[in-house]
């Protein structure tokens, strides 16, 4: 039995909005699209035509609007992710890159875009959302990214190959690598861009999507503060960057002050935190002393 479009996507918000998901409208869209295999704008001509959806088309978007009612992410139902100008391939492993993120990317972007072919070290890459991204945009840029996380690593590499990017990733622990994995750029960097993973202990993720599926190891900082595994990798940039190269770390907005307690002088100097655009605290900037 065939079902018309229009009554699907409203059967579909409410289901979603009633299981409590944050955005029930644009997630039913896009696994409504998702399941027809067509953009989201193509859906509204379909509705004006009275698409009807085959019996096959919808058993599998009632088993979606299934997982996503339980809380399963929409981009491990869809299976990918955009990041700037790029689509990622997620899934269960791999942590969701984030909005912010795209902005802290940014971020490095424009400070390695007034330099001649680039060094840029992208530290705890997971999905390799930053370093991806900064290969994109940034034509002549080296680009080398650190992951620690096995299923991590695999879905980076996934990416590197659907992208056919130039990203060199390096598996392997980020903490001072400086001193291991990446001792052959020690004080080269241009920039060193990172989003570690800094939530404090106490401060556990309530939305299920972050909760239940984004890996731990992605999620808590380690120590009191979030910022033990932050720590090792502004020891790392401290070790990576040339004088004068820059740092851009991304933190939570409990973090500014931090932060900046990790990049004093005489090591560091033009230390700061950089507010996003919703006027959070967001990222730690400092560049490297000469
Ligand atoms: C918050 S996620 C960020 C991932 C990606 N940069 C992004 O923005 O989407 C942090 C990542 O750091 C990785 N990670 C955690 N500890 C690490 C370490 N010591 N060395 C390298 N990577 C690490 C995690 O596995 C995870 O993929």
């Amino acid at each position: 039995m065939s079902i018309e479009l229009k009554s699907v996507l409203a059967g579909a918000v409410t289901l979603l909005s009633e299981a409590g998901v944050p955005s029930p409208s644009a997630d039913a869209n896009i696994l409504v699209a998702h399941v027809l295999g067509v953009e989201r704008r193509e859906l509204s001509r379909r509705v004006i035509l009275g698409y009807q959806l085959s019996a096959d088309e919808s058993s599998r978007l009632a088993g979606l609007l299934d997982q996503r009612s339980k809380r399963v992410p929409l981009q491990h139902l869809t299976g990918s992710a955009g990041f700037r100008r790029l689509d990622l391939l997620v899934g269960p492993g791999v942590f969701i890159p984030r909005v912010e993120t795209e902005w802290v990317a940014g971020v490095a972007i424009e400070a390695a875009s007034v330099l001649r072919d680039p060094l840029v070290v992208d530290l705890c890459t997971g999905s390799g959302a930053i370093a991806l991204a900064l290969a994109d945009e940034l034509p002549a840029a080296r680009v080398v990214a650190v992951e620690l996380d096995p299923p991590a690593v695999q879905w980076a590499q996934r990416n590197i190959e659907a992208l056919g990017s130039r990203v060199e990733l390096r598996p392997g622990d980020a903490v001072r690598c400086h001193e291991h994995l990446l001792a052959d750029l020690a004080g080269a960097v241009d920039v060193v861009v990172a989003n570690p993973p800094y939530i404090p202990p106490d401060a556990e993720p309530t939305e299920p999507e972050v909760r239940d599926h984004d890996p731990v190891l992605a999620l808590y900082g380690g120590g009191d503060d979030g910022l033990a595994i932050p720590r090792g990798v502004v020891e790392a940039a401290a070790g990576l960057l040339r004088p004068g190269g820059l740092l851009v770390m991304e933190h939570a907005d409990v973090q500014g002050a931090g932060g900046r307690a990790l990049t004093s002088p005489p090591e560091w100097i033009d230390v700061h935190t950089q507010r996003d655009l919703t006027g959070r605290d967001r990222a730690l900037l400092a560049r490297r002393a000469g």
